[in-house]
Parts: C-alpha cells; sequence; structure tokens
C-alpha cells in the first residue's frame, strides 16, 4: 500500500538519521523493581559486598537504575534486599533474584547507542551470590571491554532462570553455560547478531529446559539442531529466529518434544520443500513461526492434524522473486486445515500460493466457537472469486486478501463480519459496485484498502459509516465525479488514498475540518479544480499528494507538520509559499505550474529538505544562497524557469546531491571549480543556460557521474582531460544498476522507494538513473581543442553529443572500444583525419553523426554501418574529403577514393 510504503519510508529516514536521539527519548521501561520483604533479614554482607562490586562494573547508569545500591546511608538503606531489582529469599536472606532487565521497544533493532542504559561490564563478583535463582540483565550494554559472553556464568548453578538478551556480546556463546543444570529459562537472544555457536550439545546438559531463545545467534555450522532440541524433553518454547541455520530437513527416529508449545524457526533461509521439515509430527504446538525460511513445495497433510495450533506464520516466502514460473516452488492450498479449530492467526502472504480463494475458504476452519481471527493472504497468485458464505468466518479481525488475481464482486456478506478491523483487498482484479450495503455490520472497521481494482464506489454522502474509519484506501477505485460527500463524517481518518478516482469537482468547504485528523492524503491523478483551501494551515497533514489536478490559485500556508508535499502538475499560480512553519519539509514538488516570483529567502528554513522540485514554472532570480542542508539535501530540479545569477553557490556544500537540473534557465557565469567536491553527482544538466568559461578540469573528480549535459552554453576551452577518472562511466551496466542489492547507493534506492508510484517529473530520469544509462552532451558550445583519446575509457557511455563546437584533430582511433554507444555525433565540428575503421565494431550504435567537418578517405565498411547510412543519408554530409562506399552510389559531388583513399573524380 502506498500509504505504508511512504510511512516506512520516512519512518526509515528518521531512523536513519535520529536514530540515537530517538532512542534517548524513548521511555525505558524497567521491569517492576522489587524492594525487600519488610519481614525479611537484613542482607547477607558478603552478598551486599559482591553486589556492590557488581555496581562497581557498571561505569554508565544515567537512569539512576543502581543508585539505591549504597553502602552508606541508614541501616535500612544498607539492606541490599531492598535495593532496587535485589530480591532475598525471606528465609535465609541470601540473594535470590536480580532483575536489571529493561524491556526494549523491539522496532528500534540495529541502533546500538543506548546510553541510558546501564553500561559496563558483569562482574565475576555474581560468583559470590551462590543462591541466584534469577538473573535478568538484559538489553543492556554490559558486553565489557571484551565483548564476550562469560564463562563464569556458567558456575551460578542455582539458576533456572538467565536472561542476557539484548546485550550486545560478540563471538561464542560458551559452553560452560551447560553446567547451569537447573536452568529451565535461558535466553541470549542477540539482535545485534554478534554471537555464534559451532556445537550446541552443552545444551543436552540442561534437560530440564522448558524456554530456549537463541535468536541471533549465528548456528550455521550447528547442522543438527533439531537432533539437540529432541534431547531436551521439557522444552516448550523454541526461538531460533535468524540464526543462519542451513536446513530444518532431518528426520528423528523419535519425537521427544512432547511439552513443545512454540517454535520460531522464522527468518532462516533452509531452501528445501516444507514437507521434508523434522516438526510437524509435534501435535502439541501452538505457535509456529516460519516466515522467510524459503521452503516451497506442498504443504504437508501433516499439518491438517496440527489441531493444537493457534498461530501458523509462513509468509514471506519468495516474496520478492517473480517465481511465476517455478512449479516446484507453488504452494497449493490443498490441505485441510478444517480441523485446526485453535487456530487464530494464519499468515500465509508472499508463499506463492496458487489456487482458487474459494477452495481455499473451504479448506479453514468454521468451527463452534470460530478463532480465527486473521487470515494474511496477500501477495499471492489466488485466482476465483470470493465466496458469498464468507461471512461465516465471524470472528475474523484481520482480511488481508491484496496482491492477488481474485475476480468478481465483493459479497455484500463481507459486510456481516463485525470484528473485522482490517480490509485488504487491493491490487486484484475485482470489479461492480461497493455500497453501503457492504458496511452494514462492519462496526469495527478501521483499515480498508480496495485500491487498484476496477470497483466503483456509490456512497451517498450523507451515509455514516457504522465504525470509526482510520485508513481509507480507494486509489483508482471510481468515485467521482462530484468529490466523495460521505467521507466528510469520517473524522477519524488518517490515511487517506483516492488517487486516480475521477473525481472532478471542486476541493469540498469541509475539507480542512473534516480531514483534520488526515495525516497522509493521495488525491493526485484526479480533475480537482478550483483552489486550496485557506485553512490549510491547520491540518494535521504530514504528506499530501495533490498532483496532476487542475487547481489554481495561490498555495496557501502549509500545514505545520507537513513533510511531503506533491502539488505538481496544476495551475497553481503566485509566489511560492514562505516558509514559516513548515519546517519539517523533506519532499517538495511543485513542478509544471504557473508560479511566479522569487525563491524566497524563507525557504532556507527548510533545513530538511532531500527534494527540491520546482521545475517548469515561471520562476525567476537568484535562489538564495543559503538554499539546503548537506545532511539532506539529494535532488534539486529548477529547470524550464527564468533563473538566472551564477552557478547557485548554494549548492557549494551539498555533497549527497546526485541529481541537479538548472536546465532551461538564464543562469550565467562560469562552472566553479567546487563542482568536483558535489561527490555524489550522478547526474548534471544544465542545457540551455548561458554558462561560459571552461568546463573545471576536475569535473572529471565526479566519479559517480553518469549523465551530464551542457548542451546549448557557451562553455569554451578544451575538453577536460583525465575522463577515465569517470569512473562510473568505465562500467558497462547491461540491466538494472541499482537493485538495492549491489549497495552502490541507499540514498537513492530510498529516495525513489519514497516516491514510487508518485508523479515524478523525472519519471524518464529516473530510469536513466536506474537503468544506469550513461550520457555525455556538450553541444551545442565553442570547445576547442581535441577529442581526448582516454575518452574511449568510458565504455558504459551509451550517447556522446560533441556536435557544435570547434572541435579538431581526429576522431580517437579505439572509439570502437566504447561498445555501449548507441548514438554519437561528432557533426559540426572541424575534426579531420579519418574515419577510424573501429567504428564499425559499434554493433549497439543506432544513430551516427559526422557530418559537417573536415573528415577525409575512405568511409568505412560494415553492415552496422550501411545500415545506419540507409537510414540516416546525410551522416557524411559537408565533409568534402570523404570517400568509397556508400557515398558513391550517393550524390555528384561525393566520389569514389583513389587508390589513395582520397576522392577521385568520376
Ligand atoms: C516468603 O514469601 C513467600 C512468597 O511471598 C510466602 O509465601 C511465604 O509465606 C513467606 N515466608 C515467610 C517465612 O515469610
Ligand atoms: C564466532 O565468533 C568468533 C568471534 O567473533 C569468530 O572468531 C568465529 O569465527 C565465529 N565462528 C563462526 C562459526 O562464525
Ligand atoms: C529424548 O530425550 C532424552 C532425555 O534428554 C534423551 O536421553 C534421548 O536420547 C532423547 N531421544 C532422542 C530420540 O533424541
Ligand atoms: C512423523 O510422521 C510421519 C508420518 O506421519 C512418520 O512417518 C514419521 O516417522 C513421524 N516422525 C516422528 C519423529 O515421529
Ligand atoms: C468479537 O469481538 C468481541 C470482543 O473482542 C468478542 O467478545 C466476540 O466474541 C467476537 N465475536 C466473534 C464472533 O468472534
Ligand atoms: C470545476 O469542475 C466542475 C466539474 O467539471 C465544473 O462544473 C466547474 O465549473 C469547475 N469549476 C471551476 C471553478 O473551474
Ligand atoms: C561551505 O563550507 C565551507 C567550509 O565548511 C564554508 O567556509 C563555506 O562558507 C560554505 N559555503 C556555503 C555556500 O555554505
Ligand atoms: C584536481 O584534482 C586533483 C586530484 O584528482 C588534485 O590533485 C588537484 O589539486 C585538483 N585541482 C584543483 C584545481 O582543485
Amino acid at each position: 500500500m502506498v500509504a505504508t510504503m511512504h510511512r516506512l519510508a520516512a519512518a526509515m529516514l528518521v531512523l536513519l538519521c535520529c536514530c540515537c536521539l530517538f532512542l534517548a527519548t524513548q521511555q525505558q521501561q524497567l521491569q517492576p523493581a522489587a524492594g525487600g520483604n519488610r519481614a525479611s533479614p537484613s542482607c547477607i554482607p558478603h552478598e551486599r559486598d559482591a553486589l556492590l562490586a557488581f555496581k562497581h562494573g557498571v561505569t554508565s547508569d544515567r537512569r539512576g537504575v543502581l543508585s539505591s545500591w549504597r553502602r552508606d546511608g541508614r541501616h535500612d538503606e544498607q539492606d541490599c534486599c531492598r535495593w532496587r531489582g535485589v530480591r532475598c529469599s525471606n528465609r535465609t536472606g541470601h540473594v535470590h533474584e536480580l532483575r536489571l532487565g529493561s524491556t526494549f521497544p523491539p522496532d528500534l533493532l540495529g541502533c546500538t547507542i543506548r546510553a541510558d542504559l546501564l553500561v559496563g561490564q558483569i562482574s565475576p563478583s555474581l560468583l559470590a551470590l551462590d543462591h541466584l535463582e534469577h538473573l535478568d540483565l538484559s538489553w543492556n550494554d554490559l558486553a565489557g571491554p571484551t565483548g564476550s559472553l562469560p564463562e563464569f556464568l556458567g558456575s551460578l548453578k542455582n539458576l533456572k532462570y538467565l536472561n542476557l538478551s539484548g546485550i550486545p556480546f560478540y563471538g561464542g556463546v560458551p559452553p560452560q553455560l551447560g553446567n547451569l543444570s537447573r536452568l529451565q529459562y535461558l535466553d541470549l537472544s542477540n539482535l545485534m547478531g554478534g554471537t555464534n555457536s559451532t556445537d550446541l550439545s552443552w545444551l543436552t546438559h540442561i534437560p530440564s529446559i522448558q524456554y530456549l531463545n537463541l535468536d541471533g545467534v549465528n548456528l550455521s555450522t550447528v547442522a543438527d539442531w533439531p537432533r539437540v532440541m529432541n534431547m531436551l524433553p521439557s522444552l516448550r518454547a523454541l526461538h531460533l529466529s535468524g540464526c543462519s541455520l542451513a536446513s530444518a530437513n532431518q528426520s528423528l527416529p523419535y519425537l521427544n518434544l512432547t511439552n513443545l508449545e512454540e517454535l520460531d524457526a522464522s527468518a532462516n533461509s533452509f531452501h528445501h520443500p516444507m514437507v521434508t521439515s523434522w516438526f510437524w509430527n509435534i501435535t502439541s504446538l501452538r505457535f509456529l513461526y516460519l516466515s522467510d525460511t524459503s521452503m516451497y513445495g506442498q504443504f504437508p497433510d501433516a499439518l491438517g492434524d496440527m489441531t493444537s495450533l493457534q498461530v501458523l506464520d509462513l509468509s514471506n516466502n519468495y516474496c520478492l522473486y517473480d517465481y511465476h514460473d517455478d512449479n516446484k516452488n507453488m504452494h497449493s492450498m490443498i490441505t485441510n486445515l478444517k480441523n485446526l479449530c485453535n487456530l487464530e492467526v494464519l499468515k500465509l502472504e508472499c508463499t506463492l500460493l496458487y489456487g482458487d480463494v474459494a477452495e481455499l475458504f473451504r479448506n479453514l476452519p468454521l468451527c463452534s466457537p470460530n478463532k480465527l481471527q486473521e487470515l494474511d493472504l496477500g501477495w499471492n497468485h489466488l485466482t476465483g472469486m470470493l465466496p458469498r458464505w464468507m461471512g461465516q468466518f465471524m470472528s475474523l479481525v484481520v482480511l488481508d486478501l491484496g496482491r492477488n488475481y481474485i475476480t468478481g464482486h465483493v459479497p455484500y456478506e463481507m459486510g456481516k463480519l463485525s470484528n473485522l478491523t482490517h480490509l485488504d483487498l487491493k491490487r486484484n482484479k475485482l470489479d461492480g459496485t461497493i455500497t453501503e450495503e457492504h458496511f452494514a455490520s462492519a462496526r469495527s472497521l478501521q483499515y480498508i484498502d480496495l485500491s487498484y481494482n476496477a470497483l466503483k464506489i456509490e456512497i451517498s454522502s450523507d451515509w455514516q459509516p457504522p465504525s470509526t474509519l482510520e485508513y481509507v484506501l480507494f486509489a483508482s477505485c471510481q468515485m467521482g465525479p462530484p468529490f466523495p460527500g460521505w467521507l466528510q463524517w469520517n473524522v477519524s481518518i488518517t490515511d487517506l488514498d483516492i488517487s486516480s478516482a475521477g473525481i472532478a469537482d471542486r476541493i469540498p468547504q469541509w475539507f480542512s475540518d473534516a480531514f483534520s485528523n488526515v495525516e497522509f492524503m493521495n488525491i493526485s491523478n484526479n480533475q480537482l479544480n478550483g483552489t486550496l483551501p485557506a485553512d490549510m494551515g491547520s491540518m494535521s497533514l504530514l504528506s499530501l499528494y495533490l498532483s496532476s489536478n487542475k487547481l489554481t490559485g495561490q498555495i496557501p500556508t502549509l500545514p505545520p507538520n507537513i513533510h511531503t508535499l506533491d502539488l505538481s502538475n496544476n495551475f497553481l499560480s503566485g509566489p511560492l509559499p514562505s516558509a514559516t512553519r513548515s519546517t519539517n519539509l523533506r519532499y517538495l514538488s511543485l513542478f509544471s505550474n504557473r508560479l511566479t516570483g522569487h525563491i524566497p529567502e524563507s525557504f532556507c528554513k527548510y533545513q530538511q529538505l532531500i527534494v527540491l522540485d520546482l521545475s517548469n514554472n515561471f520562476l525567476e532570480g537568484e535562489p538564495p544562497l543559503c538554499l539546503g542542508v548537506k545532511e539532506y539535501m539529494e535532488f534539486v530540479a529548477l529547470s524550464n524557469n527564468s533563473l538566472s545569477g551564477k552557478f547557485p553557490s548554494f549548492l557549494q556544500n551539498l555533497t549527497n546531491v546526485f541529481f541537479l537540473d538548472l536546465s532551461w534557465n538564464k543562469f550565467s557565469g562560469r562552472l566553479p571549480m567546487w563542482i568536483e567536491s558535489l561527490t555524489s553527482l550522478r547526474v548534471i544538466q544544465l542545457s540551455h543556460n548561458k554558462f561560459f568559461g571552461s568546463i573545471p578540469m576536475n569535473i572529471t573528480n565526479l566519479s559517480r557521474l553518469q549523465y551530464m549535459d551542457l548542451n546549448n552554453n557557451k562553455i569554451s576551452g578544451s575538453l577536460p582531460i583525465y575522463l577515465s577518472n569517470l569512473k562510473f562511466m568505465t562500467n558497462v551496466y547491461m540491466i538494472v544498476c541499482y537493485d538495492g542489492r549491489d549497495g552502490i547507493d541507499s540514498h537513492f534506492n530510498s529516495l525513489f522507494m519514497a516516491w514510487k508510484g508518485q508523479e515524478l517529473n523525472y519519471g524518464s530520469i529516473q530510469r536513466i538513473v536506474e537503468t544506469c544509462m550513461m550520457i555525455i552532451d556538450l553541444s551545442s558550445n565553442n570547445i576547442t581543442g581535441q577529442i581526448p583519446e582516454e575518452i574511449v575509457a568510458l565504455v558504459g557511455l551509451v550517447n556522446l553529443n560533441l556536435s557544435r563546437n570547434h572541435l579538431t584533430g581526429v576522431i580517437p582511433k579505439k572509439i570502437g572500444e566504447m561498445r555501449s554507444l548507441q548514438s554519437l555525433d561528432l557533426s559540426r565540428n572541424m575534426l579531420s583525419g579519418e574515419i577510424p575503421a573501429t567504428l564499425s565494431n559499434l554493433t549497439f550504435l543506432s544513430y551516427l553523426e559526422l557530418s559537417y567537418n573536415d573528415l577525409t578517405g575512405r568511409i568505412p565498411s560494415g553492415v552496422q554501418l550501411d545500415t545506419l547510412y540507409a537510414e540516416y543519408p546525410s551522416m557524411y554530409i559537408g565533409n568534402v574529403g570523404l570517400c568509397g562506399h556508400p557515398l558513391q552510389k550517393q550524390l555528384l559531388e561525393r566520389a569514389s577514393c583513389t587508390k589513395a583513399g582520397w576522392p577521385g573524380k568520376n
């Protein structure tokens, strides 16, 4: 869903940019601190000393978790049994429990600075607490200087509970932990992924273990993990997510694990058929998590007998790839799950599920009472029609059938699902009309996504839904022409996407009021006319997309927190909005309007701008010097205005800018030397301005440059040397070169991800960038001197245009090495000498223009060149000294060659 994508991208940005800040402000939730029992004897002195020694190992405790741990103070303050996190036996006074763990928001993984937690090391003094049964130090930064998980913990023989999760340890898990023979609960989950174990046999010395969590511990070399686990008969919960396990493909002669209720083997790449996994006989399982395991093939029949199952997650297997034609990977849902009466959650999105959706529903449990609450079948290949009787799954809360090939109408019976909060049918082939009846009993619905079907929404404007809708996503549904009035009664909407909905109307009066809670709004690609609401500044919008409408009038004051604004492709006029409050703006796209005036100085307040696209307007004057901030700005497009002044110096320190388009303006002056410091530049488009002077030699230091267009300026001087420094162009990328895997530029990817699906002015440029199409166009300038032979190093170049300059000398002999060239224009220069024979090696060449030079001699032969000539017979014209085939077939003035290769008289 577009909305989620945007939020995700935005969230990622926030995370990436200000991760640490974010964390620092997170409220750390300590587990309930416990004082001593009032009746308990005061603590045992040597245990108190051990605790104080532990405290000594803690170098930072910003939240004062251990502030009650003191040697001085009143008598009762010295009682360590009353210290925070310490619990003693009320009989013996021995310390039994140390609870210093903190729960940490699991969605903020990967950030390493957690300065407000306990920092330091785990002191071996804990060994003095020989009655300790419960030790929880989770989510503190207690890895110490060595970073390794201390072996001595294996000597705390009375431990029943040990939680070291989230401590950023590195290296091996010590087998000494196997000495903790009374352990029932062990959590070593390491979300930093720094620890590993090559041999798990130490676990078999802990037969009493019930809960084992090794999430994120690298177990890639432990092939026999199922056998080891099978020797832990008390096990109730086993978590092995993200352990780099190589396979679950093992058969066990006898299954010991009769108590196992929870198994999480997600995020391991098994790459084998689902049926051959070892765990399908464990009928005690209630929770089975197998997402992201790359298992394929049929679902095992045994699944139908796992009647205890409450949650089954098989999602995200082969989601990203299109295995359409790869039959072995298809899953078809013939397995009968009718007996799984306890099933509450079934997650099968992105599992290559094929088949008829109605048949699938027929295989789902419909027991009494009916417990199925969540059904995720999105992003599969389901076909057929939604059955009417699906209204019988009355307990459904979440239903996701998006991104399938489901046809037909949406049955009215869907509206009977009174507990349904989340309905996702986007990107199917549904048709027909959605009416009020579809929501008749939908008392709980909060999230509805019907986008990208062939649906028509016919709901009267006074209809009020029985629920409080928050996400209304009807992109590409037919809702107009009048603006859908019923939306005004849904003041709780936060995300609204009614783009491409055939709305041809004014923005309604009630817009700002009724949508005052909306944060994400996309109404682009409609025919909205009239003006933007003057009181838009009172809205809560974070992202607003209104591109490709017919809006007129001025841009009013923007909502204060907005970070994405796309008003491109309208008829907006007047000045750019002055930035008063909306300083969070990151993406601003106003291209193709009728905006006039200067870019105001106040734009400098947009210190977080990443994308600025003001192309195709009537803007004039010089852009302010202070525009943009180095850490953010990546995309600057100001083309096709009347902007003037020198090459804008606001760009000077914006070293993250990868896209710069100043074309079709009135910029003048020299290209600055500092242009070489814009090291991220990939696309520089300066054509149709009045730049003069020479091209800064060091422009070739821009090693990422792939697109340089300076055509139609007054550039003089010679071509830059060291062209082979344009490293990017010395590579040949035949396929997509930024596919997110090679890590060439994650900035770039996240940027376009954020804009995917939106009208981006640079649709074609985006393609150029994505496919790494490489171009140099310096045509129509006053460039003199020779074409450096070194240019042939740019083997990735697809289009080279040096025409209409004053170049002299010869065409580089080895030009045939530029094997990606599709278009070569050297016309209207003063190039002399022969046309290099290697030119005929350029098999991709589909355009060649050499006319009006002083080229001489025999034209090289070759099928490719002949074909081109047939298409562009003027490509050699104006070179009096050329001769030979194919010219001789042609006009009078052209001649055949003499023996010496000069034109002779006919
Ligand atoms: C000790 O505490 C336990 C649990 O709180 C309680 O059941 C028991 O009665 C207490 N024993 C004494 C001697 O206070
Ligand atoms: C385990 O971690 C240690 C320390 O980082 C490393 O030297 C070793 O190679 C790792 N072993 C495996 C199998 O990854
Ligand atoms: C079952 O568990 C017991 C106790 O750990 C162990 O001795 C036995 O070998 C296990 N059986 C199998 C087949 O692994
Ligand atoms: C699991 O069940 C299959 C068939 O139901 C059987 O062949 C296999 O022996 C069983 N495995 C164990 C370990 O019980
Ligand atoms: C709907 O939800 C309510 C409240 O959670 C619950 O009591 C009721 O049983 C649910 N209805 C069905 C049919 O599951
Ligand atoms: C807005 O569009 C509607 C429907 O096309 C049309 O009737 C109305 O006149 C338009 N209003 C303006 C101000 O252009
Ligand atoms: C760019 O940075 C340099 C050094 O940090 C500074 O002196 C200069 O003023 C900056 N230029 C602009 C235009 O911000
Ligand atoms: C141009 O770049 C080279 C390094 O590639 C550097 O040595 C030289 O100083 C630069 N020249 C100017 C004028 O910046």
